[in-house]
């Protein structure tokens, strides 16, 4: 079934001049890109994005550096694209994340503590709604 979901390449991504081999590897699979654009994220739009965290204790530190540099949204389509670039993407702490997926082969720790990974994705069609629609709508 073809679905569509939303990634971020996040500011650390955009600063290392990893848009691209993000992306790479999003299109190697066999996924398409169908919209795109690169803006420096809100505090307004963070918060509708990450609506299930505003509570959470990462939050301030996580929307630090959400809104640190520029991001690049992006809507990707194909068949379970949505389990598909989950993969892809790996575990949430890059130095924990399985080499061969994009945080494993392309983050690390930094040594300040703070989780920098690279890459959002949607973790399943209503959240992908609704993300969509966040940043793009
Ligand atoms: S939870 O509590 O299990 O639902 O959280 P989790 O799924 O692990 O993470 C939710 C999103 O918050 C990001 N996150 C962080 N970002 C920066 N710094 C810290 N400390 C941090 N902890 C969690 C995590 O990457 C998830 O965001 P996305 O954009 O989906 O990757």
């Amino acid at each position: 079934m073809t679905e569509q979901t939303l990634i971020l390449v996040k500011p650390d991504g955009v600063e290392r001049g990893l848009t691209g081999e993000i992306l790479r590897r999003i299109e190697a699979k066999g996924y398409r890109i169908v919209r795109m654009r690169m803006l420096t994220a809100t505090d307004d739009l963070l918060a509708r994005h990450y609506h299930e965290h505003t509570e959470k204790s990462f939050y301030a530190g996580m929307t630090a550096y959400m809104k640190s540099g520029p991001i690049v949204a992006a809507v990707i389509e194909g068949d379970r694209v949505i389990e598909g670039v989950r993969s892809l993407s790996g575990a949430t702490e890059p130095t924990a994340a399985a080499p061969g997926t994009i945080r494993g082969d392309l983050g690390r720790d930094w040594g300040d503590g703070e989780i920098r990974n690279l890459i959002h994705s949607s973790d399943g069609a209503e959240s992908a709604a609704h993300e969509i629609s966040v940043w793009f709508d």
